[in-house]
């Protein structure tokens, strides 16, 4: 596990330059997100780390990763939702991916803070999480792992 996080702190530069630029359009529109973003911009992918265990009851990330409750989690930041082969997503979730929603950050950011309100009746029963400085880390953590060549 130590040698993933070492291999990951370089492409982690890349891989939130990359997730700016891309949610850069959508947050002209919103304040919201636009606090978010710049919570990311000094986004600490170590205190991520420490919010994901919330997560990992149900999610695995890395390096051979697989599916628990919910799908693996490398390469989501910035790419097409509910592509992982092998999980069977919720009807909801089917109905986005096939209008190719994109989990841009501004997409992460409500889906985390409340995951009912984003995907009607999703399978992921997770209350939210309610502090935006979580969140903005908890993306910046999964930001490190847009580039592991997992069984994703
Ligand atoms: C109780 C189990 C559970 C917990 C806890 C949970 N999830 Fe999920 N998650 C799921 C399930 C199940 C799905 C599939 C949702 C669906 O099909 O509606 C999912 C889907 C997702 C997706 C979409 C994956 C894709 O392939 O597009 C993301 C991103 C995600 N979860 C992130 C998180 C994060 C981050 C946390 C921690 C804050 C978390 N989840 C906590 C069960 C959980």
């Amino acid at each position: 596990m130590k040698l993933v996080t070492y291999a990951l702190t370089g492409a982690f530069m890349l891989a939130s330059t990359a997730a700016f630029a891309e949610s850069h359009e959508a947050a002209e529109e919103n304040t919201q997100q636009m606090t978010v973003e710049a919570a990311l911009a000094g986004g600490d992918a170590a205190a991520g780390e420490k919010v994901f265990k919330k997560c990992k009851a149900c999610h695995m990330i890395g390096e051979g990763a697989k599916t628990r409750t919910g799908p693996p989690l490398n390469n989501i930041v910035g790419t097409e939702l509910g592509v992982f082969e092998g999980f069977t997503y919720s009807k909801g979730m089917v109905v986005l991916s096939d209008e190719g929603t994109v989990w841009t950050i501004e997409n992460l950011n409500a889906l985390l803070l409340k995951p009912r309100d984003f995907i009607e009746k999703t399978k992921m029963s997770f209350a939210g999480l309610k502090d935006e400085e979580d969140r903005a880390n908890l993306i910046a953590y999964l930001a490190t792992f847009t580039t592991v060549e997992a069984d994703n």
